[in-house]
């Protein structure tokens, strides 16, 4: 049996954590979620979110890691016996999310060159659907998309060659490269979008708090879908990544500063996102309301129309745009690929080498599903299910086994207390054993109810 592979430094740690947590979903699932969930009255159900879900469950999930030194199957499996299930089950989730994940950032090294040619013309929004993917009816194979095949391909070498090299040569290495770059990168974006004509209407909507919003469920309910998906809590990923985390590591510090930093870029999204967006709404002659969106359509729609509406180097704003949408992609990859890579190799007993080839293989190969002509459709219709439910089932499972069922949460406090200034008390245990129960059972039942109706 080989020692169990280590990070180097604690700010490896850090960043490879970070790098996971930091991904589109700050950048484009943050920025239209606030907006549409209250503006500036959102970042009240927010922080409550942050506080009394995220960093306890990141805590919790650090701990875990730490003390059973394992992938989430192990780790959990050690907890006991019954446990292993939810490991594979976030291991699973990671997996699928992973085989469309890898397409998007495909499509980001595309639209980053187009970026520097104008290839995608004035009419952004058909060249996307149309020229770009040439996308048919939903359900329709229709062939592959074959601009997309290289990408992805490259896409894949990259994040496939980083976990062959193991953990701190490999994914240590990856984040130390990637994360102050994208930070950087990202920086000169904003910062450009914040000197933009019409800017501070951007802004201004953005902040505006709508009061009402805070006695609305749904808006708490969405407060806590992006703190769980945007932490990445409960997709193997942390436990699995705290695993190789040394014997001495003050793990409920490493909490607070992955969480407190994963929301200081989700802000400067925000900022930046909306800044582009008040300048594109004054060039259009629209409301700021009118041009907002989120997701996909903002990435590959929008964002090229603001920049074409950009005055002066409009080509290498894109290009920093999209080159950090690569960035921020790729560590995440990295990191949900790590999962079912540490998740098998130690069920299996395989080399690390063994298990990125089977595992990275795989999810390379279904990953062409989604550059088929109808890949948007199964991409949007897989996306749905996941975030819909397979997060916050795994998050429910995960929480009501280690609280309810192990009753493990005084054995975690008392590990993560011995190794920290922070102190973890009742607190603690009471945000896992019944707030993050009773907010993600709530929010599955409205999903399955706005499915249903
Ligand atoms: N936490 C990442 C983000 O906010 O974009 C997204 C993410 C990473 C989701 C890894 C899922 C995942 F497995
Ligand atoms: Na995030």
């Amino acid at each position: 049996m080989e020692k169990r592979a280590q990070w180097g430094t604690r700010v490896g740690f850090l960043l490879a954590a970070m790098g996971s947590a930091i991904g589109l979903g700050n950048i484009w699932r943050f920025p239209a979620t606030a907006y549409e969930n209250g503006g500036g009255a959102f970042f009240l159900p927010y922080l409550f979110a942050l506080l009394t879900a995220g960093i306890p469950l990141l805590i919790m999930e650090y701990t875990i890691g730490h003390k059973y030194r394992g992938s989430a199957p192990k780790s959990l499996g050690r907890m006991r016996k019954g446990f292993e299930w939810i490991g594979w089950w976030q291991v699973a989730i990671s997996f699928v999310i992973s085989t469309y994940y890898a397409v998007i950032i495909a499509w980001a090294v595309l639209y980053a060159g187009y970026a520097l040619n104008g290839a995608w013309g004035d009419d952004t929004t058909s060249f996307f659907g149309g020229d770009f993917l040439n996308a048919t009816e939903p359900g329709v194979m229709g062939g592959m998309n074959m601009k997309v095949l290289i990408p992805l391909a490259i896409v894949w070498i990259i994040t496939l060659t980083f976990l062959g090299m193991g953990v701190k040569k490999g994914i240590e290495l990856a984040n130390k490269i990637f994360i102050p770059t994208l930070v950087v990168l990202f920086l000169i974006i904003v910062v450009r979008a914040l000197t933009l004509d019409g800017a501070v209407d951007g802004l201004q909507a953005f902040f505006q708090p709508n009061w009402d919003a805070i006695g609305d469920p749904a808006v708490w309910v969405a407060a806590y879908g992006q703190i769980f998906f945007s932490l990445s809590i409960a997709f193997a990923i942390m436990i699995t990544y705290s695993s190789y985390l040394p014997k001495k590591s003050d793990i409920t510090n490493n909490a607070f500063i992955t969480g407190f930093a994963n929301s200081s870029f989700e802000l400067l999204a925000g900022i930046g996102v909306f800044a582009a967006l008040g300048f594109m709404a004054m060039q259009t002659g629209q409301e700021v309301t009118d041009v907002v969106d989120g997701g996909i359509g903002l990435a590959f729609m929008v964002f090229p129309q603001i920049i074409n509406e950009m005055p002066v180097l409009s080509g290498f704003f894109g290009f920093l745009f999209f080159a950090s949408l690569v960035l921020a992609g790729l560590s995440s990859l990295i990191s949900i690929t790590e999962t079912y890579v540490a998740g098998v190799q130690e069920k299996f007993n395989l080399s690390r080498g063994t298990a990125v080839a089977i595992g990275g293989g795989l999810s390379a190969v279904i990953s062409l599903l989604y550059a088929t002509k109808g890949g948007l459709f199964y991409l949007d219709t897989v996306d749905h299910f996941i975030n819909s439910y397979g997060v916050a089932l795994a998050g429910l499972f995960e929480v009501v086994a280690v609280a309810w069922f192990a009753k493990e949460l005084k054995n975690l406090q008392a590990h993560a207390n011995s190794l920290s200034d922070i102190m973890l008390g009742y607190w603690w245990r009471f945000c896992l054993s019944i707030i993050t129960p009773v907010v993600l059972g709530y929010m599955l039942l409205q999903n399955l109810r706005v499915e249903l109706m």
